[in-house]
């Protein structure tokens, strides 16, 4: 038998529901939010985007890069690449949200969960001190999601603005871009508003673009 999980963290809006796994209670949430890396789940994420994520990082690719998520939040597009082949590291800096995304992970069974690493850790301190090729591939996602018509997107969404704090802004978000521009071996892809400009440095060498969304890839080398 497995051990019992662990108290939620003090000092988050996290309880316990009756099946042991750690739920959000927020005002605006009718129910409580609880992650899943279900493919319930992830089929809606992958029909909502994953082929454009895929072919921005290489996650799909033969022989996939490791990718290092530095901005991890609920881990969904980290887990998306795992599912397609990828390690992935994944840094979230807030409390809350990295111990969602740990519940979830202990709870799944699919086999990408051996693929995903998460680590509580603010990326601008992490990224420089990673060894040298340990992330072939940094993403970034660091604003606020896209408003999107779903419902369960729209829930992650409040749980996402309730938990992590506010938006890098403009200064810190050029020091993430160039923390993981110095810490990539072959391209940082960063996900923007399809009409938001790049983050502020070097311009991107292509852009991927969705709907309402792009992906603006900054390549170093090419893949493998
Ligand atoms: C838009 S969310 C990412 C959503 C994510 N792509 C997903 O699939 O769930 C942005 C996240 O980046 C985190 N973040 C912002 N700056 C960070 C930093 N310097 N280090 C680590 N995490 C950071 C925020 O706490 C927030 O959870």
């Amino acid at each position: 038998m497995s051990p019992p999980p662990p108290p939620p963290p003090a000092g988050a809006p996290l309880t316990r529901d009756e099946s042991g796994a750690l739920a959000v209670r927020l005002p605006a949430l009718a129910r409580p939010f609880t992650l899943s890396f279900d493919e319930g789940a992830l089929d809606r994420r992958a029909r909502q985007g994953g082929e454009l994520l895929f072919k921005a990082t290489g996650a799909a690719r033969p022989r996939p890069p490791r990718v290092v998520d530095a901005t991890a939040g609920l881990c969904r597009e980290a887990f998306l690449m795992a599912s397609a082949g990828a390690e992935v590291w994944a840094l979230e800096r807030e409390r809350a949200l990295f111990e969602l995304a740990r519940d979830a992970l202990r709870r799944c069974a699919a086999p990408a969960a051996v693929r995903l690493r998460l680590e509580h850790a603010d990326a601008l301190a992490r990224l420089p001190a990673l060894a040298e090729g340990e992330a072939e591939v940094v993403y970034l996602d660091p604003m606020f999601p896209h408003r999107d018509k779903s419902a369960a997107v729209a829930r992650e969404a409040q749980v996402l603005q309730a938990l992590a704090a506010a938006p890098p802004d403009e200064g810190e978000a050029g020091r993430l871009l160039a923390a993981a521009l110095a810490a990539a071996v072959y391209r940082v892809v960063v996900k923007r508003p399809l009409r938001a400009p790049p983050l502020p440095g070097p311009a991107p060498t292509a852009s991927i673009t969705g709907t309402v969304i792009r992906y603006d890839v900054y390549g170093k080398r090419r893949l493998p």
